[in-house]
């Protein structure tokens, strides 16, 4: 099946899908052809770069995005939103609706992948209770961490986390109503999961939503086969988690970072 199709009749032979390929997939003779060697890695720039609409994708698999609006940001405008956000500790009880995780959802599948492989399947916790179920079972590895006296428990303080559980506090997913896990198949797609949580957190605040990385939660699901058992992960590899939900405190500044670091080579 060709990898995409040309609609002669829009094509001003302009040769821009070619020069944007970066699989060196189409070649031009007076209209674009797939080349013989093509590894089309259905990308989607030559669709997005011809500006007469002369190009398809021929891959049924994919789908649009929700909404197509282009709008220029500032780099103010950027700078503000970027730099505000904070990782969230303290969540509202309140849930996030299935319509604005679909939406957030839908940004957030637009990450970039290494070859466009698109690997990143998520595994989300719907109910507070089932996060709560989750953070006690971290709970149960540190505290055998802490028994065996692993190198582990010597460099987290886990017996801090522990005492503040008994106390009715979860450490570990702070009370948050939701958990976002970026999971994958092949174990080599770490990477492109990261990135994908990254531009989950990133995407929350313009929901009115926030975020934390899942650090604890991660080590136990690298130490502790009850973490994936409970997620029924199956063959699929953990790659990192967020917690989720309506921050319930306020940031009224943003606060000081190190210097950048940065050496020029000329
Ligand atoms: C881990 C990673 C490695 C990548 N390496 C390359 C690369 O070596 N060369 C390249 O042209 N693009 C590279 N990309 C870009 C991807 O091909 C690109 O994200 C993907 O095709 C989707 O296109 P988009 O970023 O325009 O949405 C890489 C992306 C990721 C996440
Ligand atoms: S970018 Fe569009 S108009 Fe230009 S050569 Fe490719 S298909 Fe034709
Ligand atoms: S979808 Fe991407 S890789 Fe495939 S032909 Fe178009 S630009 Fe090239």
């Amino acid at each position: 099946m060709p990898e995409f199709n040309l609609n002669e009749s829009k094509c001003n032979s302009c040769g821009t899908c070619s020069s944007l390929c970066p699989t060196g997939s189409i070649q031009m003779n007076q209209y674009p052809h797939q080349s013989a060697d093509s590894s089309c890695i259905s990308c989607g720039h030559c669709e997005a770069g011809c500006e007469g609409g002369a190009m398809q994708i021929n891959n049924p698999n994919l789908e649009p995005p929700l909404t197509n609006i282009s709008s220029k940001i500032s780099p103010e405008e950027l700078g503000a939103y970027m730099r505000n956000r904070r990782s969230i500790r303290n969540y509202k009880n309140k849930l996030v609706s299935p319509d604005t995780i679909k939406e957030v959802m839908d940004i957030v599948r637009y990450a970039p992948t290494g070859m466009n492989s698109q690997p990143v399947k998520w595994v989300i916790l719907e109910n507070p209770s089932k996060v709560k179920e989750l953070s006690s079972i971290c709970m149960d590895w540190m505290k055998k961490e802490v028994e065996s006296n692993s190198p582990l428990s010597q460099y987290v303080p886990m017996e801090s986390l522990i005492t503040v559980w008994n106390t009715g506090i979860d450490p570990i997913l702070r009370g948050a109503p939701h958990v976002f896990i970026a999971t994958a198949s092949d174990s080599s797609a770490t990477v492109d999961g990261i990135i994908a949580l990254s531009h989950l957190e990133l995407a929350l605040p313009a929901f009115g939503l926030g975020a934390c990385w899942a650090g604890y939660l991660k080590m136990a699901a690298t130490g502790y086969e009850k973490v994936n058992e409970f997620l029924n992960l199956k063959d699929d590899s953990f790659i990192g988690a967020l917690m989720v939900g309506y921050p319930e405190s306020k940031y009224f500044r943003i606060p000081k970072r190190n210097k950048v670091d940065i050496r020029f080579l000329d």
